[in-house]
Formats: C-alpha cells, sequence, structure tokens
C-alpha cells in the first residue's frame, strides 16, 4: 500500500505535472492509499495477531480471509480508479460532477465507486461480527506462542495474572526478528546471544 500509494506521491511532488493533478481525484486516489488503506490494514493485522493475547481465543480464519481478501480488492476498486478521472481533470470537494460535460461519462464510474465502497462497509461489518463472536466463541488458545513470535508478550500463560509473568520476569536478549536464523525458525527475544552472535538491534 505505501509502495502502490506512495509512488503516485512522487508524481505529486513533481511541482510541473502537479499543476495538472493538483486538486484532482488523483490527489484524493494517493493519499487514501498511503494513508487510508495502509493504516486500516496495519489495524487489521494487528488486531488479528494479537487478539489470542488479548482474549485466548482466536478469530474465525474463514471469516478473517474473506474479510482480507474482500477489503483488499475492495479499497483498490474504491481508490485506483480515482486516479483516472483525476488525470482526466475531476476536481475534487466538488459535491456532483455530472454537471459538467467534460466529466459526465465518469458518472458510470462514480457508481462502481460507491458500490464498491458499500460492500467495503459491509465486510468491516463482518469482522466487527468475527470479532465480539470470537471473544465467546472462538477456537481457543492451547499454546502460549501460536504464531511463533519472537517478542516477550508470547512468553506469558495463556491466562496471565497479576503482574503478567509468573517467577522472574524474562528480559530482551536480542532484536525481534531472527527468524530462520542458525536453522531455527525463529530465536525468542528472551534467548541470550551465543558466543560470538552478532546483534541485530545495535
Ligand atoms: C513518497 C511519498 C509521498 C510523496 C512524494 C507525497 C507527495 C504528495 C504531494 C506533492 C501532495 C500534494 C498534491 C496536490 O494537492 O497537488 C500530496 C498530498 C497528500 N498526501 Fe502525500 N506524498 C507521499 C506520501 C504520503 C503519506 C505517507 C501520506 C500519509 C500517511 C500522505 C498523505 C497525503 C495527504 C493527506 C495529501 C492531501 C492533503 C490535502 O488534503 O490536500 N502522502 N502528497
Ligand atoms: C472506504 C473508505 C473511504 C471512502 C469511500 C472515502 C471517500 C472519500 C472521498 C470521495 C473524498 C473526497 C471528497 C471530495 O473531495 O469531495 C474523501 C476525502 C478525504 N478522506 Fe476519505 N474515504 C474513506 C476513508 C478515509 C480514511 C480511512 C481516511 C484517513 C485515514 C480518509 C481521509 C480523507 C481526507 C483527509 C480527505 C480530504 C478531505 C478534504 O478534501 O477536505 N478517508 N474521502
Amino acid at each position: 500500500m505505501f509502495i502502490s500509494g506512495g509512488l503516485t506521491g512522487i508524481f505529486l511532488g513533481n511541482s510541473a505535472i502537479d499543476i495538472q493533478l493538483h486538486d484532482t481525484y488523483f490527489v484524493v486516489a494517493h493519499f487514501h492509499i498511503v494513508m487510508g488503506i495502509a493504516a486500516f490494514f496495519g489495524m487489521f493485522a494487528g488486531i488479528y495477531n494479537w487478539f489470542p493475547k488479548m482474549f485466548g481465543r482466536f478469530m474465525n480464519e474463514t471469516l478473517g480471509k474473506i474479510h482480507f481478501w474482500g477489503t483488499l480488492v475492495g479499497a483498490y476498486a474504491i481508490f485506483w480508479p480515482m486516479h483516472y478521472t483525476g488525470m482526466a481533470g475531476v476536481p475534487r470537494r466538488y459535491y456532483s460532477i455530472d454537471n459538467f460535460d467534460s466529466f459526465r461519462h465518469f458518472v458510470d464510474l462514480n457508481k462502481f465507486i460507491t458500490v464498491a465502497a458499500i460492500v467495503v462497509f459491509f465486510l468491516q461489518v463482518l469482522f466487527i461480527i468475527n470479532f465480539f463472536y470470537s471473544i465467546f466463541s472462538g477456537r481457543k488458545m492451547t499454546t502460549k506462542n501460536p504464531w511463533g513470535a519472537n517478542t516477550l508478550e508470547w512468553t506469558t500463560p495463556i491466562k496471565a495474572g497479576h503482574g503478567n509473568w509468573p517467577g522472574n520476569i524474562p528480559a530482551v536478549q536480542r532484536w525481534p526478528y531472527d527468524y530462520g536464523k542458525d536453522g531455527e525458525e525463529f530465536v525468542p527475544q528472551y534467548v541470550p546471544l551465543k558466543e560470538g552472535e552478532h546483534d541485530h538491534g545495535h
């Protein structure tokens, strides 16, 4: 998302090209992809990832996949066509474009965008249903670290009590990205560095 939205930022940053693109739907397309969609997918990822940490249960994977793929395709269906209307000069912040002969042929495309936005909206309702349904009825967590993550929050008991860790609090010994290192699928952060091992974090 940062690439597909950021690349159009490069065009906008070129002042000669921006004489045409400024205040058009190209800008609206640019910033929604780069900050709107990107931020939302970051939040989705965080929620799906830490949900089991919060509630001891997983969100429903099938609903999650429908939500993810539907929203991914749907979000681009909403914002991708805006690049074209923007390049053709359709201005932003106009109540309606069908008064203008030069833009009237975009009305159907605008309707398509509206339908895509409605579909994407209902997919978010599905996400919210999945969220609350899974709090009570999701598949239960049986291991502490289901994703094979390196960070310390996955070392607490599934039902963490007061203070989060019984006994000693684990300490960070290495950066959190030691995946696929020395034949290990993942090396948690509490594992001390071996003799001569280089810590990427410093
Ligand atoms: C390579 C990266 C980026 C470049 C070169 C870039 C460049 C630009 C330029 C030149 C404009 C003004 C276009 C115009 O009105 O004529 C613009 C608009 C905008 N950009 Fe970016 N951008 C980049 C990334 C981002 C990011 C990461 C965000 C937010 C997370 C962002 C948010 C916005 C917003 C909100 C507007 C519209 C502001 C308004 O309402 O007028 N852009 N961008
Ligand atoms: C599917 C969800 C969304 C849809 C369909 C949508 C649609 C739109 C449209 C059509 C405009 C242009 C209005 C105009 O120029 O007349 C707009 C403006 C804008 N949107 Fe969104 N948007 C969505 C989500 C978001 C999100 C998540 C953010 C921020 C993270 C965002 C931030 C903005 C901003 C800053 C403007 C510019 C307002 C202005 O021109 O003063 N939008 N949105």
